[in-house]
């Protein structure tokens, strides 16, 4: 029995497809056996991502009638933009179509040739848009000792951003971004003690501190459960701890903003606001829409509220954590302590007969859809590795992960019992799985496009 009950009940269904045995091998063959290729249709349970894949509510529906679709000064911005000063307390609001807009309209206004962006982990499209603005990309993660469960796996490592600061390098340091949940890094949280000491830091330096808050509700709830101090602190309080900390944020709001679509731009510099508001201008729209509809702003107004709902996110972070306790009662190596958004598992320990080069997190993954319909997303090679010098094989990644991402308010325990059924088959029988050869990859982010055959 789970231990956690789903905080709603069920007024929209949609069915979803049971493609047969034969019909899943057919559609993973002609998808190249890259699982981003084989149509929805074709997938019995998706876990492929936590992004633009939540269940909006009953209020979230009603929001999208009130929607007001005026091109500028909308009704529907205003109330945007009250929801998210009174949330953040950052007095710029800038609504964009979703997360890599933010980012790379920010960093953009921050980063030049030369200049270093410092983080506890980069998303890889955040690090895309510091690499585009001709910077570099520092991850500075806390190191992560073997065997020992760190509570706060997404800190920054303080000790080592002081060293940089204060080194021949310090100099070209131009912004401190936080991933809050850090999830490049196993969706672990940050500490407010974190948040807290890279904030002194940036003082001491005179550089800004940002916010990547895609998942700020989760990190805030995480935060009342295992910082000391802040057990009796509401998920809305320490939210705007976190966020008064920070000289901004950005945020995909696919992700806690409960809707399908969205994301953001909050500061507190105008003159920074005012040439980011430019760009949202060229590259998204007028700035009170930013490349969504008036319903769109609607629905997120209301999603940003339900989110930080203290029952909803212990649901989340219970049934996380259940998902990943019974993952590893079903003999997969799970990442311990789970996070909110997904349950990481090390694949690479199951398929120790696999090289890296023959992807064995991809063998996983396209494993647990042959035998159940299941989607979930490689976090190995595929996605990390780089392609080998002169045509060599590839650079392996550090690690071979699969990620089960939850999609919020969608599938209940018993379809995760299902998932849990589904991976105990495939663990029991992953030493007679076998790699894959890359066919055809493209560039940066082959995993979106890349062609696999069975090695
Ligand atoms: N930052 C973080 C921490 C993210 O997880 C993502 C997206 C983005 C930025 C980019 O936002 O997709 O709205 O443009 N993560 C998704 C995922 C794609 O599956 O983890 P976006």
């Amino acid at each position: 029995m789970p231990s956690f009950m789903e905080p709603f009940r069920i007024k929209a269904v949609e069915p979803i497809p049971f493609p047969s045995p034969d019909e899943r091998h057919e559609a993973l063959a002609i998808a190249g056996y890259n699982l981003f290729r084989v149509p929805a249709r074709k997938i019995t349970i998706d876990l492929l991502t936590d992004s633009g894949t939540a269940a909006m509510s009953a209020a979230q529906w009603a929001a999208l009638m009130a929607g007001d679709e005026s091109y500028a000064g909308a009704n529907s911005f205003e109330r945007f933009e009250s929801v998210l000063r009174e949330l953040t307390g950052f007095s710029e609001i800038l609504p964009v179509h979703q997360g890599r807009a933010a980012e790379r309209i920010v960093l953009g206004q921050l980063l030049g040739l030369g200049d270093i962006s410092v983080s506890n982990t980069h998303f890889d499209s955040t690090r895309a848009s510091v690499e585009a603005a001709d910077a570099e990309a520092l991850d500075l993660p806390v190191p992560s000792y073997a065997g020992i469960l760190n509570p706060f796996g997404g800190d920054l490592d303080l000790d080592a951003l002081a060293e940089l600061l204060d080194g021949n390098s310090g100099s070209r340091v131009k912004c401190v971004v936080l991933t809050i949940t850090n999830n490049a890094n196993g969706g672990q949280p940050v500490s407010l003690l974190n948040i807290a000491g890279a904030r002194r830091l940036c003082d001491r330096h005179g550089i800004p501190l940002f916010l990547d808050a895609s998942r700020f509700a989760e990190n805030a709830y995480l935060i009342t459960q295992r910082e000391a101090g802040y057990a009796d602190s509401t998920p809305h309080e320490i939210a705007r701890t976190m966020f008064d900390l920070a000289d901004g944020c950005w945020a995909s709001l696919k992700k806690d903003g409960l809707a399908n679509i969205g994301g953001l731009i909050a500061l507190r510099d105008a003159a920074l606001a005012s040439r980011c508001a430019e760009q949202v201008i060229a590259f998204e729209g007028f700035p009170t829409y930013g490349g969504l509809a008036g319903r769109d702003l609607e629905a997120l107004a209301q999603g940003l509220l339900e989110v930080l709902e203290p029952e909803y996110l212990r649901y989340r972070a219970e049934s996380a954590r259940w998902f990943g306790e019974q993952l590893e009662l079903a003999g997969l190596p799970v990442l311990q302590p789970t996070g909110c958004h997904a349950v990481y598992v090390d694949a690479g320990l199951l398929l120790e007969h696999v090289a890296p080069q023959a992807l064995p997190a991809t063998a996983f993954a396209n494993e647990l859809y042959l035998t159940g319909g299941i989607r979930v997303s490689e976090l190995g090679t595929l996605v990390f590795g780089k392609p080998g010098h002169d045509g060599g094989p590839d650079l392996p990644a550090p690690r071979e992960l699969v990620r089960f991402a939850l999609p919020r308010r969608v599938y209940t325990a018993s379809h995760l019992e299902y998932v849990v059924d589904v991976a105990e088959v495939v663990a029991s029988k992953a030493a007679q799985l076998r790699g894959y050869r890359i066919l055809r990859q493209g560039g940066a982010m082959r995993q979106f496009t890349a062609v696999l055959e069975p090695a």
